[in-house]
Order: structure tokens, then C-alpha cells, then sequence
């Protein structure tokens, strides 16, 4: 078999953002039977978070949503043992992704909201410290956003899905 496609989703701290779409996309890649096609992880630019579980509201908005459970997740710093070794690079807003390019100027990152369907562009806004509202929010564009990038990462690859 193939190596898998190592994906990278990285936010600032990796208990907002980035673990609810490494919760959401592992989601989708189980839901399509394509689980040994891929290595999911996601990172943070800063290391402020390191070893926590997700922020309870994201912990909250993935049980809500998909029925999935994230508290197993713990933060980790992005590195460019990262950059070097993910196929799949996906930054959740811009500063992110510049905050990467210093580390390894060459890699191609991925803007996640370059795969949201409805709302093209921009940035995942930081649900850190607000309410639930922001936390639903989130996971609808993450969600679309991975939906997107799954069917792209299939096509390109002929991933067989089930
Ligand atoms: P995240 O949210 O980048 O989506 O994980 C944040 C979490 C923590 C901080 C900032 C953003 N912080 O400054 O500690």
C-alpha cells in the first residue's frame, strides 16, 4: 500500500480551532471508509497550549454536532519536523499560515477557508474565550471547508472510497 497522505491542520494555540477540524475531518475520512488512506494531526504556531486537551467549547460543538469525542486530543507545536514531513498543509487563518512560511519559507500551505463552498477566502475567526455561538459557527465553516478538501484530496489522489 502507498504511504498515507499526512494531513496538518494548524491554528495559534491547537485548542480552538485546529482540533476541531482534525476531529471533523478524521469524521469524514471514516464516514467515506478511507481510513488508511491518512494520517491526521493538527499543531498550533504558538506553544502556549502544549499538552492541553481542546477548549470545552470545542470539545462541546463536536460531541454536539457529529457525536464525536476530542478530549483525547493535546496541543502540540508546530515544527518544521511538521512542515517536512506533512503531504497536506492546512492553516485555519492567515497569520497561521505566515507564522509557518518563517519556519519553512518553500512549503505550500493551504488556507482552510479556500475550501469553504458558501464564503471562499478569509480567515476561521477565533472562537477563544467566546461563547458557544462562535464555537457552531466554527465547525459549520470548518466543516464545509473539510467536506471540500476531502472530495479534492480523493479526486487528485484516486482515493476508492466506499
Ligand atoms: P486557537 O485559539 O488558535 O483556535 O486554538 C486560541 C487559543 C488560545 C490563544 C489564542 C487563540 N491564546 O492566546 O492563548
Amino acid at each position: 500500500m502507498n504511504k498515507p497522505i499526512h494531513v496538518m491542520f494548524f491554528c495559534l494555540g491547537n485548542i480552538c480551532r485546529s482540533p476541531i477540524a482534525e476531529g471533523v475531518f478524521t469524521h469524514l475520512v471514516k464516514e467515506r471508509g478511507l481510513d488508511s488512506y491518512f494520517v491526521i494531526d493538527s499543531a498550533g504556531t504558538s506553544g502556549y497550549h502544549v499538552n492541553e486537551a481542546p477548549d470545552p467549547g470545542s470539545q462541546r460543538v463536536v460531541q454536539k454536532r457529529l457525536g464525536v469525542e476530542i478530549g483525547h486530543q493535546r496541543g502540540q507545536l508546530l515544527t518544521l519536523q511538521h512542515l517536512n514531513t506533512f503531504d497536506v498543509l492546512v492553516a485555519l487563518d492567515s497569520k497561521n499560515r505566515k507564522d509557518a512560511l518563517r519556519l519553512r519559507p518553500d512549503v505550500h500551505i493551504h488556507l482552510m477557508r479556500d475550501f469553504d463552498t458558501e464564503d471562499r477566502g478569509g480567515d476561521v475567526p477565533d472562537p477563544w474565550g467566546f461563547d458557544d455561538s462562535q464555537f457552531e459557527l466554527v465547525f459549520d465553516i470548518v466543516h464545509r471547508s473539510c467536506t471540500r478538501l476531502l472530495d479534492h484530496l480523493i479526486d487528485t489522489n484516486a482515493l476508492e472510497t466506499t
